[in-house]
C-alpha cells in the first residue's frame, strides 16, 4: 500500500507491506544513502533518524513509523547550504574518520544541541555539557576509527555556540561530503543487477547441523559455509549464505532456509569449562590440528610456532643482514635468517 509523510521537508510516498525496516525504506526506496545500515540490531546507532524531531534506530523501528510524520535523515540537518553547528564542529575538531557512523552521530547530535539550546537559552555564554554528559546522550554510537576525541570536542563546542554563524576550515578535505550524508560508500551503490547476500547463522554455541535443501525447498542462490563435519563451533557462526535482488528478500529467504540444528551439548562458562566432564570443543589436540578452518577470513599465509614466538620474520625494506626471530624465550631463540634489502 501507498503512504505519505514528508522526509526532510519533501512530501514523500512511501510502498510498504508493513514489514519492513525505516532504515531500508529511507535507503533503498528514498535513495538517501547517508543513512547508514551497520548491526542492523540497534546496538551502532550509524542508521539514527528523526521522527517528528525524536532520534530513532531506523533498523529497529518500523517503516509505518514514518507515516504521516516528519522524518529527518543526515542529508536534511543542514539548512540548505548552511550547514547546522553540530555538523561544522565536526569538521572543525575533526570528529570523524572513515565517516561510516558519522551520520549516526550528526542526526543524534543535532537534536541533543537543540535540547541544550532550548534549555540553556539563545545568549552567550551558556555553558558546555560536560563529558559524561555527551557520552551519556551519545551512548547509542560506536564509532570504529575512534574518533572520539573529536567528537566529545565537537559536541562541546556546538553547544557552546562556536559555530552558530559563519564559515567552518574543515580538519580534512573529505569531510564535509561526510557530515551531509553525501559520501558514497559500496554499500550505496545499486548498480543493475546486483544481488545482496545475508549469512544464515548458528543460534548456539555448538550443534551439528543437517544438509542444506535440495529440490524445490533449495533457494537459487544459496552457498554451503559449513565445514565438511558440519559442526558448529560458537553462537553466530556462519552456516550459509543466500542472495536475492533485494535485502528484504535475502532476509525472508535467509529465515525461511529448512535447515536442521541437533543442539551438542556446551558450556560458555571459564570454570565451567575447566571442570571434569566439561564438553570439548574438539575431542583431543589431534582433532583441533585436524579440524577445518571455520573462520570467516582468511588464515594468515605464513607459519607461527607458537603465539610467544610471533610469525615468521619479514623482509624489512632498506635492511640488509639478520633478524632475530625472537628476542624472547620463544620456540624461535636464536634462529634467524637472512633477509634480501627492500627497495
Ligand atoms: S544499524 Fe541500526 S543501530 Fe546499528
Ligand atoms: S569515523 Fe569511522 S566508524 Fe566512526
Amino acid at each position: 500500500m501507498t503512504f505519505s509523510t514528508s522526509v526532510n521537508g519533501e512530501k514523500r510516498d512511501l510502498d510498504l507491506s508493513g514489514h519492513e525496516a525505516a532504515v531500508d525504506v529511507i535507503r533503498e526506496q528514498l535513495g538517501l544513502t547517508g543513512t547508514k545500515l551497520v548491526c542492523a540490531g540497534g546496538v551502532c546507532g550509524a542508521c539514527t533518524i528523526q521522527i517528528d524531531g525524536v532520534p530513532a534506530a531506523g533498523c529497529l523501528t518500523p517503516a509505518t513509523a514514518m507515516v504521516d510524520a516528519e522524518v529527518t535523515t543526515v542529508e536534511g540537518i543542514a539548512d540548505g547550504d548552511e550547514l547546522h553547528p553540530v555538523q561544522k564542529a565536526f569538521l572543525a575538531h575533526d570528529g570523524l574518520q572513515c565517516g561510516y557512523c558519522t551520520p549516526g552521530f550528526i542526526v543524534d547530535g543535532a537534536a541533543f544541541y537543540d535540547g541544550w539550546r532550548a534549555e540553556h537559552g539563545d545568549s552567550a555564554p551558556r555553558p558546555e555539557p560536560d563529558r559524561h554528559t555527551i557520552a551519556g546522550a551519545l551512548a547509542g554510537h560506536l564509532c570504529r576509527c575512534a574518533a572520539y576525541e573529536g567528537i566529545y570536542r565537537a559536541m562541546a563546542a556546538a553547544c557552546r555556540g562556536d559555530f552558530d554563524d559563519g564559515p567552518v576550515e574543515p580538519a580534512r578535505i573529505d569531510g564535509p561530503a561526510k557530515v551531509t550524508g553525501q559520501a558514497v560508500y559500496t554499500a550505496d551503490v545499486y548498480p543493475d543487477g546486483v544481488l545482496h547476500a545475508v549469512i544464515g547463522r548458528s543460534p548456539i554455541a555448538a550443534a551439528d547441523v543437517g544438509p542444506l535443501p535440495s529440490g524445490n525447498d533449495r533457494p537459487e542462490w544459496i552457498i554451503d559455509l559449513l565445514p565438511e563435519d558440519r559442526r558448529v563451533r560458537y553462537a553466530g557462526q556462519a552456516m550459509f549464505a543466500v542472495a536475492a535482488e533485494s535485502l528484504a528478500d535475502a532476509r525472508r529467504i535467509a529465515a525461511a532456509v529448512p535447515v536442521e540444528v541437533r543442539p551438542r551439548p556446551f558450556v560458555i562458562d571459564p570454570d565451567e569449562a575447566l571442570a571434569d566432564g566439561a564438553p570439548p570443543v574438539y575431542e583431543d589436540r589431534a582433532a583441533r590440528k585436524l579440524a577445518p578452518n571455520s573462520s570467516e577470513g582468511p588464515m594468515l599465509p605464513t607459519r607461527w610456532s607458537n603465539n610467544r614466538a610471533g610469525p615468521e620474520p619479514h623482509a624489512v625494506p632498506g635492511h640488509v643482514g639478520q633478524i632475530p626471530r625472537s628476542q624472547g624465550t620463544g620456540g624461535g631463540v636464536g634462529r634467524s635468517r637472512r633477509v634480501a634489502a627492500g627497495n
